[in-house]
């Protein structure tokens, strides 16, 4: 297969995790058999140094003519402690998700054998955890009305929804739940906000569509206490874009790194790839960041594709790597710490 992906590796460790996916996706290739040919482009803090965007209007050419895209991170302190900038680099990141329409961001918990003991969860808590948090990804209070009034001594954001946002994104979610335990989780504050309450209401009219699927409703501040104690209790969680940013965060403890969890966000065209981690700022540059979200994000792009062994030639390897330590220093313990880029160069030698 010929793939045409766009790079957009962003900042602070953006990069050299990117690097590593790139030479996962290269071994990859050369082993099956296909072609890729990789853009890159500019986004996040680099992109508003560069050209005063952070995410330019070539960039999303590059993206929209794109068959995937594969995205590192973005953010940069130097923002974050200024509240009074005008650009700030994850405005790229919402541009992008809005102008690709990246609706449903799918984002998958799961263990690894050999690590169970990072996670500072009990081991019968979390052995067996297979779970997806699917977040809506391009509405709600991200994108809805805010501003101050009152000289600006108030502030507002506003959590609007409409009714086929909560649809097409419940879809995926039914969808997804018949692929797999059939159980299907709508998270929201139904008991406080009339958006939840129209998320309720939608989600219980299309149930009939979906027999086999059984449906389940819970209040967020619930499912914040009894994800992370009951995990195997959830199956596919459908959830708005806010509740899903803070849930999955959260979930990522029971991975036991941030460093490892993947995530896919698709909409009705081109999809994007990306850790869920963040820029991590500290460690830009050093060659320590751990590479494995990153390149697990790819495995999830080949399974897209339906390439089905090579996503878990890369899933296997990835495994192999955490068995026999070959691992940066968030999970070497007193072992051996490897440099970020040790790890991607072991990872396409063993593929
Ligand atoms: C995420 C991040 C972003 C979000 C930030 C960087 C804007 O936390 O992808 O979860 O809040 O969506
Ligand atoms: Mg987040």
């Amino acid at each position: 297969m010929k793939l045409n992906i766009a790079l957009l590796a962003g900042d602070g460790i953006g990069p050299e995790v990117i690097d590593q996916a790139v030479k996962v996706c290269d071994a990859i290739a050369v082993k099956f058999n296909h072609e890729i040919n990789w853009t890159s482009a500019l986004t996040g803090a680099v992109a508003i140094d560069t050209v005063g965007e952070p995410y330019p209007d070539e960039t999303h050419e590059i993206c929209a003519n794109s068959d995937a895209v594969l995205f590192g991170a973005i953010g940069h302190p130097k923002f974050d402690n200024d509240p009074s900038a005008k650009v700030r680099p994850e405005q790229g990141l919402l541009k992008m998700r809005q102008k690709l329409g990246l609706f449903a961001n799918v984002r998958p918990t799961f263990t690894f054998p050999s690590l169970i003991d990072k996670s500072p969860l009990k081991r019968d808590r979390i052995e067996g955890t297979d779970l997806i948090i699917l977040r809506e990804l391009t509405g709600g209070v991200y994108f809805g009305e805010r501003g101050r009034k009152d000289e600006g001594d108030t502030a507002f954001d506003t959590m609007t929804y409409q009714r086929f946002e909560i649809q097409r994104l419940a879809k995926k979610g039914f969808e997804m739940a018949m692929k797999r335990s059939k159980k299907l989780c709508c998270v929201d504050k139904a008991n406080v906000l009339e958006a939840s309450r129209l998320w309720r209401e939608t989600v219980q009219a299309m149930e009939k569509d979906y027999p086999e699927v059984e449906v389940s409703y819970e209040f967020v501040d619930a499912v914040a206490m009894r994800l992370i104690q009951w995990p195997k209790d959830y199956d596919v969680i459908i959830t708005a874009n806010l509740f899903g940013d803070i849930l999955t965060d959260e979930a990522s403890v029971i991975s036991g790194s941030m460093g490892l969890m993947p995530s896919s966000s698709v909409g009705s065209k081109v999809s994007l790839y990306e850790p869920i981690h963040g820029s991590y700022p500290q460690a830009a540059g050093k060659d320590i960041a751990n590479p494995l979200a990153t390149v697990l994000s790819a495995a999830m792009l080949f399974e897209d594709f339906d390439l089905t062994a090579e996503a878990q030639a890369i899933r296997d390897v990835v495994n192999t790597s955490l068995a026999e330590g070959v691992v940066t220093e968030d999970l070497a313990g007193d072992g051996k710490a490897h440099k970020t880029s040790e790890v991607g160069d072991w990872l396409a030698a063993n593929i």
